[in-house]
């Protein structure tokens, strides 16, 4: 069977009625989006002569994988798709420059403590040495910006995130902050280094991998998003260069630009990273996606 087969009259009226275009009522978009969806499943069925029994093998996984959506969308690579598209889109609008946005992954959490100054980051014991960061954001002409608000987030040692550790040992907001900047927009945080972490054992994420041949491992990485009046939001991490991971993370989460190697004496790790925001074009560029979000 080939390909024809989707182009056949009565499969090409059953996605017209199935996606409610031969109808009124309903989004048009939504509609439009839900019938190529659905033919590019049977046009990947049609391929691969996908069977019955594998077909509803795939669906029983999608229900029981529904928890780690979050986690098999950055490992199969859509979410740095995302950041691709967009970057595309950026550069023929002339808005490209600035530090390399970077997926947010699951595990951002509102209402993490706004704080100034030299801040520590950690409210629990981690049996691991001390993290050292600072920098500055600016402006794409060098400039220093006004009213900048960084939030920062990272695991443990043991590679959990406070809010989604199964041990439930740490404290709310450990390792999360959102950093209020002065009028220089520098910063300066320390923290209990985290280390690289994988998907969850025995979870939907790490069985896909494993089928697959790959791996589910993360480098050590610290995420941000960075906020300004006037600037456009950025979506960022920064990867530890010096990791094992660090050129081939399950995520695709590690950019060029965004790898800066630590610089370890002793137990403890410095590293000295700048931001630099574009200007928004209008206040919708300021704020993050509508992405739904933990919040605490
Ligand atoms: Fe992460």
């Amino acid at each position: 069977m080939n390909q024809d087969f989707v182009d056949s009259p009565a499969v090409q009226s059953l996605l017209l009625r199935a996606s409610g275009l031969d109808s009124d009522g309903g989004d048009p978009r939504l509609k439009t989006i839900i019938r190529d969806l659905v033919e590019a499943a049977m046009r990947t069925i049609v391929r691969h002569n996908v069977t019955e029994s594998e077909f509803w093998n795939a669906i029983k996984y999608f229900q029981n994988g529904a928890a780690e959506f979050g986690l098999i969308v950055p490992g199969v690579g859509l979410e740095h798709f995302l950041d691709l598209f967009m970057d595309a889109k950026d550069a023929e609008a002339g808005m490209s420059g600035g530090t390399p946005r970077t997926i947010e992954g699951p595990l951002y959490v509102e209402g993490a403590p706004l704080v100034e100054g030299d801040v520590n980051l950690t409210e629990d014991p981690d049996d691991t040495g001390t993290l050292y960061m600072n920098g500055q954001v600016r402006g794409p002409d060098g400039e220093l910006v006004q009213g900048a608000i960084l939030h920062v987030w990272h695991a443990n040692s043991q590679g959990w995130y406070s809010h989604f550790d199964p041990t439930r040992e740490q404290t709310p907001f450990n390792n999360r902050r959102r950093i209020k900047l002065g009028a220089d927009g520098r910063y300066s945080f320390h923290s209990k280094t985290p280390n690289g972490y994988s998907v969850p054992p025995g979870g939907a994420t790490e069985m896909l991998m494993k089928a697959i041949g790959r791996h589910g491992n993360r480098p050590a990485h610290v995420h941000f998003f960075v906020e300004a009046p006037g600037y456009r939001a950025l979506t960022t991490q920064i990867n530890f260069g010096d990791d094992p991971f660090a050129a081939d993370d399950f995520a695709f989460g590690t950019r060029e630009g965004l790898l800066p190697v630590p610089n370890r004496q002793g137990d403890s790790a410095y590293i000295a990273f700048d931001f630099v925001l574009q200007r928004a074009t209008g206040a919708q560029d300021e704020g993050f996606s509508n992405r739904s979000r933990s919040a605490a």
